[in-house]
Order: C-alpha cells, then sequence, then structure tokens
C-alpha cells in the first residue's frame, strides 16, 4: 500500500510502546488512527495528541466480541479500514516446569486470540474491496526461542506461522501482510502485563524469572517508522534488529543439518 495518506489504520495496544510508535507514524504519514487498547484512558492520551485525525477506542483483542465492535466504531467514524495492526500483546516471564495453565492461557488469549480475532474481524471486508494490509506483531522470540520466556515464545512462533500462511493465502487478494518481529523495545511491557492481568487468569505466582531489560531497548517510535515503511514496501517481516543474526543462523542450520542427516541414513524421501 504506497499511498498511506488519508487511508485508515486500526493500531491494537496503541495506547502504549510499539503500538503507540506505529499510531504517530501512522499519522505522521497522513493516515487517520484508531488507537485500540484495554486502557482507554492512555489510549484516549495518545488520540488527543495526535489529534482530530485519531480515535481512541477501549478494545480486549482477547475476546472476539470486543475487536467486532472495535470495527464497527472504526467503519462508522472513518468509513473503512486500510491497515490493521495487531500488536497488542503481554509477557509473563516463567520456565514450562514452574508455570501455572493460567499464565499459559494469559500468553495465548492475548498474543495469539488477539491475533486471530483481528484478522477475524478485519479480513473479510479487505477482501471484499481487494485492498488493506495487516501487520501481526510477533517477536524475536518467534524467531528463537528460549527460557524463561518459553510460553511467550509459543504464542509468538504461532504468530509467525500464522502470519506466512495468512500471506500465502491473501497476497494475489489484495491484501498485504507483514510480521513485525522486535527485539528489545523501550515499553511498559512487563509492568504492564502484570497490571492489566484478568483475576481469573491471575496465578499469583512470582516466578522469580528475570524479565527482558526492555529500558535498554531501542525507541518504539523507530519501530513505528520502520513499520510503515514496510507496509509501503509491502514487505513481509519486519526486523528491527540485526544482532540476532548468529542464533537464528544456528537455529536454522540445525534444522538443515537434520535434513541432511535424515538423507544421509534413510536416504531421499519425498512425499506430503
Ligand atoms: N518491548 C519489547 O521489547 C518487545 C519485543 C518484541 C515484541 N514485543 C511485542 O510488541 C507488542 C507491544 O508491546 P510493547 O512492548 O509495546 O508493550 P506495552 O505494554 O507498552 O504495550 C502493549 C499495549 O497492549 C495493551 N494490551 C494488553 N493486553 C491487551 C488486550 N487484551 N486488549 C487490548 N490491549 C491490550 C496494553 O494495555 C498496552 O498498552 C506486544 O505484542 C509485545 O509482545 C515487544
Amino acid at each position: 500500500m504506497q499511498d498511506l495518506a488519508g487511508k485508515v489504520a486500526v493500531i491494537t495496544g496503541g495506547a502504549s510502546g510499539i503500538g503507540e510508535g506505529i499510531a504517530r507514524a501512522a499519522a505522521a504519514a497522513g493516515m487517520k488512527v484508531v488507537v485500540g487498547d484495554i486502557d482507554l484512558d492512555d489510549a484516549q492520551a495518545v488520540a488527543t495528541d495526535i489529534g482530530e485525525s485519531a480515535l481512541a477506542c477501549e478494545v480486549d483483542v482477547s475476546n472476539l466480541a470486543s475487536v467486532e465492535a472495535m470495527r464497527d466504531t472504526a467503519m462508522a467514524r472513518f468509513g473503512g479500514v486500510h491497515l490493521l495492526c495487531n500488536n497488542a500483546g503481554v509477557l509473563i516471564g516463567a520456565l514450562m516446569q514452574d508455570a501455572d495453565i493460567r499464565d499459559w492461557e494469559y500468553q495465548i488469549n492475548v498474543n495469539l486470540y488477539g491475533v486471530i480475532h483481528g484478522i477475524s474481524a478485519f479480513l473479510p471486508s479487505m477482501l471484499e474491496s481487494g485492498e488493506g494490509h495487516i501487520v501481526n506483531t510477533a517477536s524475536m522470540g518467534g524467531l528463537i526461542a528460549g527460557p524463561p520466556e518459553g510460553l511467550y515464545s509459543t504464542t509468538k512462533f504461532a504468530v509467525v506461522g500464522l502470519s506466512e500462511a495468512l500471506l500465502l493465502e491473501v497476497a494475489e487478494q489484495g491484501v498485504g501482510v507483514s510480521v513485525l518481529c522486535p527485539g528489545l523495545v523501550d515499553t511498559r511491557l512487563v509492568a504492564q502485563s502484570l497490571a492489566i492481568r484478568p483475576v481469573a487468569l491471575d496465578s499469583g505466582v512470582d516466578h522469580g524469572q528475570p524479565a527482558p531489560d526492555t529500558a535498554s531497548g531501542i525507541s518504539p517510535l523507530v519501530v513505528g517508522e520502520q513499520v510503515m515503511d514496510a507496509v509501503r514496501e509491502n514487505r513481509f517481516y519486519i526486523i528491527t534488529h540485526d544482532d540476532y543474526r548468529e542464533i537464528i543462523e544456528m537455529r536454522h542450520n540445525s534444522i538443515l543439518e537434520a535434513l541432511d542427516q535424515h538423507t544421509a541414513r534413510y536416504g531421499s524421501t519425498s512425499g506430503r
């Protein structure tokens, strides 16, 4: 989608951090912006600061009806949606051996179902109009995995896989897809994930795992601008840091080595 001016963007998790960075970059590109977040006060503050082209909307991405209501609000106000950024996310650091099932549920509900709900609510009208772009926020933790963020990485690997499949499914139908895989970004992710955890999914357990030091990360505004560049250029992977190259290479090489080992031991095998 080369020309963004006058088009409409919906950004979940837009009240803070990366989502706020995307919202501000979209507005700077001339887009009208819906700042969707479970934290309405902060969404309102961002929208007010952006100005008349922005609308705050309370949404819980873990709830399909809530995401559909946000879509209806966006349609009623702006008449269409061209860019959807499924960005809201939470992180609870826990080793799998210590994790409570509620720690899994909380992260799956927001990080994975949040993306699924966005696609379910917004993709049909994009396909109908033959125009649109969806950006799903995964993480570098969606390309490489390790403790103590195994639960989080499980959801983010799923978002990468979902996005790859969606790209192949809709590429010929006028809808672009990108997956955002940031390294450390300076946001309130760790504190906010605990602050807004629903009571029913609050395991109350202090897993004692060191949280990633997001304060040492890059600015969310820089990430927002990189997202706009990728949307304009219709690029799939949006990588914000290049310092994970070695680990990604190690992971990919171990898969290729397993393929070679298979061939060496069992010979060539094909079949789908
Ligand atoms: N900060 C990093 O280093 C980093 C790195 C890689 C990926 N990410 C991902 O970036 C995305 C944004 O996170 P951030 O780092 O900007 O954190 P953040 O906490 O600053 O922003 C996330 C926003 O999502 C909102 N949110 C959480 N649950 C929600 C729900 N159920 N419905 C609607 N809104 C909800 C929060 O209120 C918050 O405003 C997340 O998906 C996160 O996993 C962050």
